[in-house]
């Protein structure tokens, strides 16, 4: 309660400075300034000023940059795209580049193609009976749409974690070692170890699970299960990460070990998250694109958009006028 008795006065003597709308736009403070939520500031009602402040685990080492496209360093290339369920289109002219490294989250309200988006990039809704792509989607380059792209290969280089956890019900070494096994990524059993033990570690989950590795993967908490769901993604060495509100049937203690594993993370991998949760937007991610009914609205620096967004829909949103 300090912490945010603290931050309350600290709003306070914001007050001076000039308003948009309902934001404050603050100085611009170094990350490396910020402070992280503590579990108990969970449970209360956050103010604004909180959600500013919240940031992942502060490394002295991050430098802000404003937001520039990424043009020809990005590692994932949506171009004019639409998406159609049968004759319904759901995604319009979406036109957005993310960066390699980066935690980029996407927001908006429920059914505004979020999902629909983060599933066009390892093509999982090929699956879906009449649904259909237009524009152009690039990895590394190469368009992923492209006759000559196996689905089945993109989507091990693209992994992708739900919002529900869904391991195999089969013990925790299986469920990490499965893709390995279909893909033939290990020659030997002692590489087959090496690499699920190396996995779980990525996961954060090692230390918990290493003296029952041969149990069953069903047993494990729900955070715990959707870390082996995350050790099961990294297993096949993808280099982009997809994540559809993975921490939205957590709670909050899952949640941060969850959102510390993201920040982590992206040393390795590129990140796109979907959350519903804005506050986790604000702590975790590098860039923020919102949608609305279809429409990328708007795409930028995290801090932009929480702080200075340029559109009025924007504002209205992370500021809860609607959503
Ligand atoms: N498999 C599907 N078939 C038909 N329509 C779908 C399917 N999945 C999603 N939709 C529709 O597409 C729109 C976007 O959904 P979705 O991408 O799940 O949004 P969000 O993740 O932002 O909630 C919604 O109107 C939803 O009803
Ligand atoms: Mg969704």
């Amino acid at each position: 309660m300090a912490t945010l008795e603290r931050r309350e006065q600290r709003r306070h003597s914001d007050r001076c400075r000039p308003t948009i709308g309902a934001i404050t736009p603050r100085k611009y403070e170094p990350e490396s300034n910020f402070t992280r939520l503590k579990n108990s500031d969970y449970a209360q009602p956050v103010s604004w000023d909180v959600i500013q402040m919240a940031a992942p685990v502060p490394t002295p080492t991050m430098t802000p940059t404003a937001f520039v496209p990424a043009g020809a360093a990005a590692k994932i290339d949506v171009r004019q795209m639409h998406f159609y369920y049968g004759p319904r289109r759901v995604l319009d002219n979406v036109t957005l580049q993310i960066r390699p490294h980066e935690v980029t989250a996407l927001i908006g309200p429920s059914g505004c193609g979020k999902s629909t988006f983060l599933r066009s990039i390892n093509r999982m809704n090929d699956i879906v009976p009449g649904a259909r792509v237009e524009g152009s989607i690039c990895i590394d380059g190469q368009d992923i749409y492209a006759p000559s792209v196996d689905p089945v290969d993109l989507r091990r280089r693209v992994g992708m974690v739900f919002q529900k956890s869904n391991p195999f019900p089969k013990s925790i070494f299986e469920n990490v070692a499965y893709g390995l096994r279909i893909n033939r990524l290990a020659r030997s059993r002692e590489e087959l170890g090496g690499r699920v033990e190396s996995s779980l570690k990525s996961a954060a989950l090692w230390d918990e699970v290493k003296d029952r590795l041969h149990t069953s993967a069903l047993a494990l908490s729900g955070g715990q299960q959707q870390r082996l769901c995350i050790a099961r993604a990294l297993a096949v060495e993808p280099d982009i990460l997809l994540m559809d509100e993975p921490a939205s049937a957590l709670d909050p203690i899952a949640t941060q070990r969850i959102e510390e594993l993201v920040y982590q993370l992206k040393a390795r991998y590129t990140i796109v998250i979907v959350t519903h949760n804005m506050q986790q937007a604000a702590r975790v991610s590098d860039v923020t694109a919102f949608f609305w009914l279809g429409k990328l609205i708007e795409c930028d620096r995290t801090n932009k958009i929480f702080t200075a967004p340029s559109q009025k829909l924007t504002e209205d949103y992370v500021t809860g006028r609607f959503g």
